[in-house]
């Protein structure tokens, strides 16, 4: 037996979920451009995939917004300087890239908000991120409108001009090695897939995170968390003040405290997990 849905009986909200949770996984495209004026933007995509060896190609669609219509700032910047890097996911990664995936406004550099530093492009004037261990500077190819109307794709092909890849992921026959690379991919609703172990969710923030620019100096710098760590935090709509009900922590010591905000990020008590971060840092 078969559930079937015909596209004339659905909305755009459902055909999207059974889209992303159909068709899946898919790699995440995570695509640094820049405007007119040389500022940086960087978002993930996961309509995306490798179309071909010669010329190397490879093809992501930023969907006109479902509410508003309004195309996504990576495929205006694309259409102004057709170039962009695509800088590929791993799993340190992922809570930044959500992060990223905000609705920061166009001027907003979304680099300094989901926390990554810029890797200067050796043949394009887009950055990519310096943490992905694979990465592709491309020009444009070609942009195929997928329908113009409210949650239409433009499948946006690109021609990749040159590979970064990292040294720290060959093997010892100087072959990519797939555990090193270590790839994420996206599922439907918060399903995220980790090739190496398998399928986790990722909570996007429901509204613009803080950022990492706005998380406090001794916490950013701490050697103490990771990226995905501090994503969480930098993911909360603002710093609270001291709540007194969790005054316990203020008995407890630094390296306590620590590994206290590292069980409650696991579990996602965010909220929790910043009272504690607010003793540490006293
Ligand atoms: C993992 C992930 C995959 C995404 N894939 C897509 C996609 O394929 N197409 C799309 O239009 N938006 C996608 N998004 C949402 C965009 O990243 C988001 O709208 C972003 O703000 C666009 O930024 P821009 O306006 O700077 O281009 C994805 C978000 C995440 C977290």
């Amino acid at each position: 037996m078969y559930k079937t849905i015909n596209i004339k009986d659905v909305g755009l909200k459902e055909t999207y979920q059974l889209m992303i949770s159909g068709v899946s996984p898919r790699p995440i495209a995570f695509v640094a451009t820049q405007d007119n004026d040389g500022n940086d933007n960087l978002a993930p995509f996961s309509y995306f995939n490798a179309f071909g060896s010669n010329p190397p190609i490879v093809g992501f669609s930023p969907a006109n917004s479902g509410r508003t219509g309004n195309q996504k700032d990576t495929l205006i910047n694309i259409r102004n300087t057709n170039e962009f890097s695509i800088s590929m996911v791993n799993y340190n990664m992922v809570e930044q890239v959500s992060l990223s995936s905000c609705e920061y406004n166009s001027n907003t550099d979304e680099f300094v908000k989901s926390g990554f530093s810029k890797k200067k492009s050796s043949l394009i004037s887009p950055p990519s991120v310096d943490k992905s261990n694979f990465i592709m500077e491309c020009k444009l190819y070609d942009i195929i409108e997928l329908g113009g109307k409210p949650g239409s794709g433009n499948l946006v092909l690109g021609e990749i001009l040159c590979f970064h890849v990292s040294e720290k992921i060959f093997d010892e026959n100087d072959k990519i090695d797939p555990f090193k690379l270590d790839p994420i991919s996206r599922l439907g609703y918060n399903f995220y897939s980790r090739s190496k172990s398998g399928i986790f969710e990722v909570h996007k923030p429901k509204h613009n995170g803080i950022g990492f620019d706005a998380l406090p100096k001794p916490i950013l710098e701490s050697k103490s968390f990771s990226g995905n760590e501090l994503a969480k935090l930098a993911g909360s709509k603002e710093i609270p003040e001291i709540d007194s009900n969790y005054n316990v922590f203020d008995d407890l010591d630094n390296q306590t405290l620590v590994e206290k905000i590292k069980a409650l990020l696991e579990d996602m008590d965010i909220d929790i997990a910043w009272q504690a971060v607010l003793r540490l840092i006293k």
